[in-house]
């Protein structure tokens, strides 16, 4: 017999009241944070606006630092339950594994915003930035393995017939998850440049988690609502819709609502005053913070593969950047699309070749470049001279054609969505969710 969680409104109260607040408190003091930081030094030019005056920069250090103070203060809410019992002594004893699990969190957090903040201080060279998150990840990995964690894979249906319906990963897997606190922070900070793009997918991803969970979540209804709706409804009431759900699985999607609907508030703050034309940018303490925080709440409530399928527009970013990442294809310090002061709009920026490119660096280039994803410039025997920098945020210009700042974050933003309800569909389709464990 399957559990049946029971569970009300007000258990996800506290995570709704702590997105208020981050919004609120977010929202007000980012004009007053932000003149500090420029007195600090940090501050950016806005590299596609005509105008010179500089912005001020990692103004993300303000949602991480209100989403931490509210981790801290909330506490003893988030445990209120198990405090009370246990006081009065009807629970023996008290879930200090639940409590390690919610510090290991938010230390992780704390790691990734200071070294967020660091980079943007210091601009820390690549080579140095890559292992950071890893260190940072360990608590977190040595609580998933205290808590019995799996590190078995559940292969999809119809690849089941050549690997079989679970993989034993083992320590493997201890490495994917700890790569995955790398990639969800580096991808973000460079699928980066326009106006209110690192935020605007941050919440993105964070909507799609937030649905994820609660699609694993008991609706909490009363019957007096429920015997209106259709049956369906009723059996998400019961089991979460893509059931059955553990009790321990509910506690868990629940550990990520208490992290991501925060977030979601203190990032539309942010949002607020980084949309076109900014007045403020987010800086790299901001991608580290919100990746790190899709990182924890992946790992620590079981759905790190899942996670990645809300990281598609990142994951082809990345992908798509490597020749440039590992220097076979020279990188700007700013791959940014080219502003064009004429006309308002961005054009796909150019990476210049210094020498002729390798046959095996060329060939890519021109079938990319047959799909409309990057454009060359040949000299008069073929030979490849320039590319567009290979960037998402170019490949849509080369596709699209060019559009204004504003326009392109929109598009941008509504591939993230459209990737988003795509891997809802095919994850409910051709997954079933692993029995309970
Ligand atoms: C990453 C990208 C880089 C991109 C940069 C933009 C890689 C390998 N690196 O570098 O190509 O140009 O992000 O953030 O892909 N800025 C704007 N408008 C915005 C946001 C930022 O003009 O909306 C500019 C400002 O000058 C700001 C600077 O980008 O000061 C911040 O760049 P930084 O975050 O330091 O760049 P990286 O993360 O190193
Ligand atoms: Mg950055």
């Amino acid at each position: 017999v399957i559990p049946v969680v029971a569970y009300s409104y007000n258990v996800l109260m506290p995570p709704v009241i702590m997105a208020i607040v981050a919004f609120c408190s977010t929202v007000t003091l980012i004009p007053l944070s932000s003149q500090h930081l420029v007195r600090a030094g940090l501050r950016g030019r806005d590299l596609l606006k005509p105008y010179k005056q500089l912005v001020p920069e990692s103004l993300g250090i303000v949602p991480a630092c209100v989403l931490i103070v509210l981790l801290f203060v909330f506490t003893p809410v988030s445990f209120a339950q198990h405090l009370k019992t246990y006081a009065s002594n009807l629970q023996p004893q008290f879930p200090h594994n639940k409590l390690s699990t919610y510090l290991s969190a938010v230390l992780s957090l704390q790691t990734a915003t200071l070294l967020g903040f660091l980079d943007d201080l210091f601009d820390i060279r690549w080579r140095y930035k890559l292992p950071i998150p890893l260190i940072a990840s360990i608590p977190m990995l040595v609580v998933y393995f205290a808590e019995g964690g799996i590190t078995d894979v559940v292969i999809p249906i119809p690849l089941r017939q050549y690997f079989g319906k679970v993989v034993h990963l083992g320590p493997l897997y201890y490495i994917y998850m700890a790569m995955l606190s790398t990639f969800c922070t580096n991808s973000i900070n460079i699928l980066a440049g326009i106006n209110g793009i690192e935020v605007g997918q941050a919440i993105v991803i964070a909507m799609s988690v937030v649905v994820n969970d609660l699609l694993h979540l008991p609706l909490p209804l009363s019957d007096r609502v429920l015997q209106h709706l259709p049956a369906w409804v009723g059996a998400w009431a019961m089991n979460g819709l893509v059931g059955p759900t553990t009790v321990e699985q509910a506690e868990r999607h629940l550990f990520s609502l208490y992290f991501m609907l925060p977030l979601i508030g203190a990032s539309l703050a942010l949002l607020y005053h980084n949309w076109y034309p900014a007045r403020v940018f987010p800086g790299d303490t901001f991608c580290y913070f919100a990746g790190m925080a899709f990182a924890i709440v992946g790992v620590l409530a079981h759905f790190s593969k899942t996670l990645l399928l809300f990281f598609i527009p990142q994951i082809f970013n990345f992908v798509f950047s490597t020749p440039q990442l590992f220097g076979l294809v020279p990188c700007p310090r700013h791959r940014v699309p080219r502003y064009i002061h004429a006309s308002n709009k961005l054009e796909p920026s150019v990476a210049l070749f210094e020498r002729e490119p390798l046959f095996f660096v060329s060939l890519p280039l021109k079938i990319l470049s047959a799909l409309n994803l990057v454009q060359l410039e040949k000299d008069g025997e073929g030979r490849v001279r320039s590319t567009t920098n290979l960037t998402l945020l170019n490949a849509l210009l080369c596709f699209f054609g060019s559009m204004d700042e504003r326009t392109l974050a929109i598009v941008t933003l509504a591939v993230q969505v459209a990737c988003s309800a795509a891997a809802f569909g095919t994850s409910l389709t051709i997954t079933k969710i692993p029995p309970a464990s």
